[in-house]
């Protein structure tokens, strides 16, 4: 029973790894499709290959993508979706990642990590990658080998040790976090990243997943530093918990042979689709097993969130002058910076435009201006001690 279970957790994780793979894949062609209606899509490869099952790929023609071509007049007129991509950007976006992708030269260190997490990813990921307000955790619940072994616990009741699904304890391949981190992230402002910078985030997700590369344990040591070359030594706990066998030479066309089968991974029964269902749509098969009466999948633990809402972003009211004399004055009224109100030594800098000004003081300079002057402000509050500091004025 246990054993059926953890194949059904693979079925479905194996399809999101395969929409992955094939919304990547470029120079998709253009066979079995005509680009005039919505539903569009391909089957095909430009290599002749069958896509991989539950994948789905829209071919590009004079500059639209197939789905976005339904009415352009409506589009244009009433809707703002933005523009379509050139065909540069989506270059840029369009990365295999696969296995065999060792992330490019780059290293970094796990307390480079963490300081980047801190200024970059805390404040939608949480403390330690701990999760919460609707994004993901990260990490911080133990050590992965461990976490790793409740894959296989009971999932029909969450509160009792249910299975725990992390980077750490799930993921069966390293170079994902890596590719995620450097395309993905961070959210608002991703491909932000310097290679370097990747390293050190993944190396800090070994960190917080109490994970071993080789037999070095991350979370010992905050001066680890992880490189190209020891990437392959990281050690996923989960990496034999996947059907089928994805790594190797193999691994994208034993995707697709096993996609290829339906009975495989679920859609095998009333005729694939042909005959309408609602309840009972699967017979029990060898790998398809219904969980007990009145039981079913409910939930996770760390429980899945659908709330997505971006962290609050309605400025909370703050005493300007306390949190200049706590962050700034140390330097702004030392002498060392330019002093509140002082006209001669900011009218240089302001000529600049004040936008400039913020983005300077929020992002740092080489001149001596910390990020943010170290403080945990928002933007929105940051800018206000700016122009109090600037203007003399509250
Ligand atoms: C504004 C909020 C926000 C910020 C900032 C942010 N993330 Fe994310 N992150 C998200 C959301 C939302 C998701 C889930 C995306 C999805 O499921 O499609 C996510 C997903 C992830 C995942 C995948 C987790 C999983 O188990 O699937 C990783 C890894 C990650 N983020 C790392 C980072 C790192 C590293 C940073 C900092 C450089 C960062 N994030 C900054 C919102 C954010
Ligand atoms: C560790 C010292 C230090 C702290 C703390 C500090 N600053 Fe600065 N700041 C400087 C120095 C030095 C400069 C001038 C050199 C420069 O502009 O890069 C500067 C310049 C600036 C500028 C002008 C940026 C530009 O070049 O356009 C702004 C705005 C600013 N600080 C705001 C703040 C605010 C607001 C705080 C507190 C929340 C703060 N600073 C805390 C050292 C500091």
């Amino acid at each position: 029973m246990l054993k059926l279970n953890t194949k059904i957790i693979s079925a479905s994780i194996a399809v999101s790894a395969a929409l992955v793979m094939t919304a990547c894949n470029s120079g998709a062609s253009a066979s079995g499709s005509n680009h005039s209606g919505a539903s569009t899509v391909q089957t095909v490869y430009a290599d002749g290959k069958a896509v991989i099952d539950g994948g789905t790929t829209y071919p590009v023609v004079n500059g639209y993508t197939s789905q976005y071509a339904v009415n352009t007049q409506v589009d244009s007129e009433t809707l703002n979706h933005g523009r379509v991509p050139t065909a540069g950007e989506l270059a840029a976006w369009n990365t295999d990642v696969t296995h065999i992708k060792l992330p490019p030269e780059g290293k970094g260190t796990v307390e480079e990590g963490e300081v980047l997490y801190e200024a970059q990813c805390v404040m939608c990921h949480g403390d330690f990658g701990s999760g919460g307000g609707g994004y993901p955790a990260l990490g911080g619940k133990g050590e992965a080998s461990e976490l790793q072994k409740t894959l296989k616990a009971q999932r029909t009741t969450p509160d009792e040790d249910g299975p725990v699904r992390m980077f750490g304890s799930y993921w069966p391949q390293a170079s994902t976090m890596w590719w995620y981190i450097q395309d993905g992230m961070p959210h608002p402002k991703s491909k932000t990243l310097t290679h370097d910078e990747t390293y050190a985030l993944t190396a800090y997700m070994l960190s917080v997943n109490e994970m071993m590369v080789g037999d070095i344990a991350v979370a010992d040591d905050d001066e680890f530093e992880l490189n190209r070359d020891n990437f392959a030594d990281i050690v996923m706990p989960n990496v034999d918990g996947f059907e089928p066998e994805i790594r190797g030479e193999n691994g994208t066309e034993n995707v697709r042979t096993f996609y290829a089968k339906a009975s495989n991974f679920g859609g095998q029964n009333l005729n694939q689709g042909a005959v309408r269902c609602m309840t009972d749509c699967q017979e029990p098969t060898a790998k398809i097993v219904r969980i007990a009466e009145g039981g079913g999948i409910r939930d996770f633990f760390p429980p899945t969130n659908i709330v997505r809402d971006l962290p609050d972003s309605a400025p909370v009211a703050i005493d300007v002058k306390a949190e200049y004399a706590a962050n700034c004055a140390m330097c702004h009224d030392t002498g060392a910076a330019p002093t509140v109100g002082d006209r001669a030594a900011w009218e240089p800098l302001v000529s600049k435009g004040v936008e400039k000004v913020y983005a300077n003081g929020i992002n740092g300079t080489d001149t001596g201006m910390p990020a943010k002057g170290g403080s945990s402000l928002t933007d929105a509050q940051f800018k206000q001690v700016v122009d109090y500091l600037v203007t003399g004025k509250l």
